[in-house]
């Protein structure tokens, strides 16, 4: 059952540059943009970023090391990763493939907003009939998230996109798509950056994010703030399903997987942290308020860039289309995790895995599910809700980040055999310089925290107000 050093037949990364790419491109997406920032600074600022990388140290590095090494060492997409541990086990692996495949349907529908606004801000760079056109910002929100068409053709030329790199493989799609994409985000995070912090009563914003809060914690408080920070680790590293066991499962044996696993967090948090640095203090500056979910990031920061004057359009063409690149590589992997499980499959069968017509099957599937929470306009549309919740987007969210990614991911740290992460990491005689923090945060740390991040995320989305 194991993958001894052959090529996978799925495909390969072709560099360790490419893999890293593909990897943070992964990680790095709208919860980096969108989700970290505004958490930051609801949850205490600078007392929520030590918590956060105490948890991306702890919980994140410890269970991207074990997912990239369960897959590389079994070869497997995350079912038959999960099976090669146990029969008894598929389930878990089943729960990582469903996560992202259900992730799909409302992220191509934020994609596809993405693609709108950087279209409408390209429209008001040159002064056309389709730019956002001074409309006010929460108006021209509601008016394009309720139009059932217009956001789903959105939503359907995401998908599009995504499928047609996915279909391509993992060195001709994957690997070559984000190996151009990745640096082009951070030029433009950067750009974005400047323009920023160098409006006029940017600071306040910086103060926003960065004011150290310790009164967060008081009482039972620390609960929840662990919970909004442990949510938002799993979610921001991608891990608790299929998708660093997938790319695991592609990486050549030669790769060092302790250093991997130690860039990926790294990079992703510094994204995260310059994402707030990006629109915080342009918030600030023109006198709105952060405020929760989609909102902040496409009717506050829209309303920046109208206030911009004359260069808002670029200035909103180019952040649309970094938050656009964030999700797309992110995308990509949510399909190429449910792909290479799915392509397991007909391997197991003893056929040969054929990528163009899994990839287009599921896109197919996907297709179908984003225009259904397109439709629901973000619960605007007046259809029926579910399990307690005012959006399709956060009843499905619910299901796929408040409990299948923690429970996942609590499964995985239980079964997983740690003989098989050490033997990985010291495949090529590299020493495993972590180990005795890794054993330890493996098997009584990362459980612990998980049940309780499982906990916390169950408390918000029902509000039950345990905490
Ligand atoms: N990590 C991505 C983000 O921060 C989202 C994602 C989650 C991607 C899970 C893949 C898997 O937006």
């Amino acid at each position: 059952m194991e993958n001894k050093g052959q090529a996978n037949s799925k495909g390969q990364f072709g560099s360790s540059f490419g893999f890293l790419m593909a990897a943070i491109g992964s990680a790095v997406g709208l919860g980096n943009l969108w989700g970290f920032p505004y958490k930051m600074g609801a949850n205490g600022g600078f007392a929520f970023l030590i918590l956060y990388l105490i948890l991306v140290v702890f919980v994140g590095y410890v269970m991207l090391l074990t997912e990239l090494s369960l897959g590389r060492r079994t070869g497997k997409g995350v079912i038959g990763a999960y099976e090669a541990i146990s029969k008894k086990y598929a389930f878990i692996g089943w729960m990582g493939a469903i996560a992202p495949w259900l992730i799909l349907s409302f992220y191509s529908m934020l994609g596809g907003y993405c693609i709108k606004y950087a279209v409408a801000n390209l429209g008001d760079l040159f002064g056309a009939g389709w730019g956002v056109g001074g409309v006010d910002s929460s108006e021209f929100f509601a008016g394009f998230t309720t139009d059932m068409l217009e956001t789903s053709i959105y939503s359907l030329i995401f998908v599009i996109l995504t499928v047609v790199i996915v279909l391509r493989g993992v060195s001709g799609g994957i690997e070559k798509f984000n190996s151009v994409a990745m640096p082009a985000l951070f030029v433009m995070l950067v750009i974005v950056i400047i323009r920023s912090v160098t409006l006029p009563g940017a600071s306040e914003g910086l103060a926003f994010m960065f004011k150290p809060d310790w009164s967060v914690f008081e009482g039972n408080g620390w609960i929840s703030v662990l919970s909004v920070a442990g949510g938002q680790m799993f979610f921001s590293l991608s891990i608790g399903m299929s998708i660093m066991i997938a790319y695991g499962s592609y990486l050549p044996k030669d790769q060092n997987l302790e250093r991997n696993a130690l860039t990926i967090p790294l990079a992703d948090t510094t994204v995260a942290v310059m994402a707030g640095v990006a629109t915080l203090p342009a918030v600030f500056a023109y006198g709105l308020e952060p405020s929760q979910g989609p909102g902040m990031l496409y009717i506050t920061l829209q309303a920046v860039f109208s206030n911009m004057g004359d260069l808002g359009g670029l200035f909103g063409f180019l952040f649309y289309g970094l938050v656009f690149i964030a999700a797309i590589t992110s995308s990509i992997s949510l399909l190429e995790g449910v792909t290479s499980a799915a392509m397991d499959k007909a391997i197991e069968k003893g056929r040969t895995p054929n990528r163009k017509k899994t990839t287009l099957i599921l896109g197919i599937s996907i297709a179908i599910t984003s225009v259904l929470v397109s439709l629901d306009g973000l619960g605007a549309n007046g259809f029926p809700q579910f399990f307690g919740q005012s959006t399709w987007l956060d009843a499905v969210d619910l299901i796929s980040e408040g409990i299948l990614m923690p429970l996942g991911a609590c499964y995985c740290a239980i079964v997983i055999p740690i003989s098989w992460v050490n033997e990985e990491v010291t495949l090529n005689g590299s020493r495993f310089r972590t180990k005795g923090f890794y054993d330890f945060c493996i098997k009584f740390v990362a459980p612990i925290m998980m049940v309780m991040i499982l906990l916390g995320q169950l408390d918000t989305f029902f509000g039950l107000g345990m905490f």
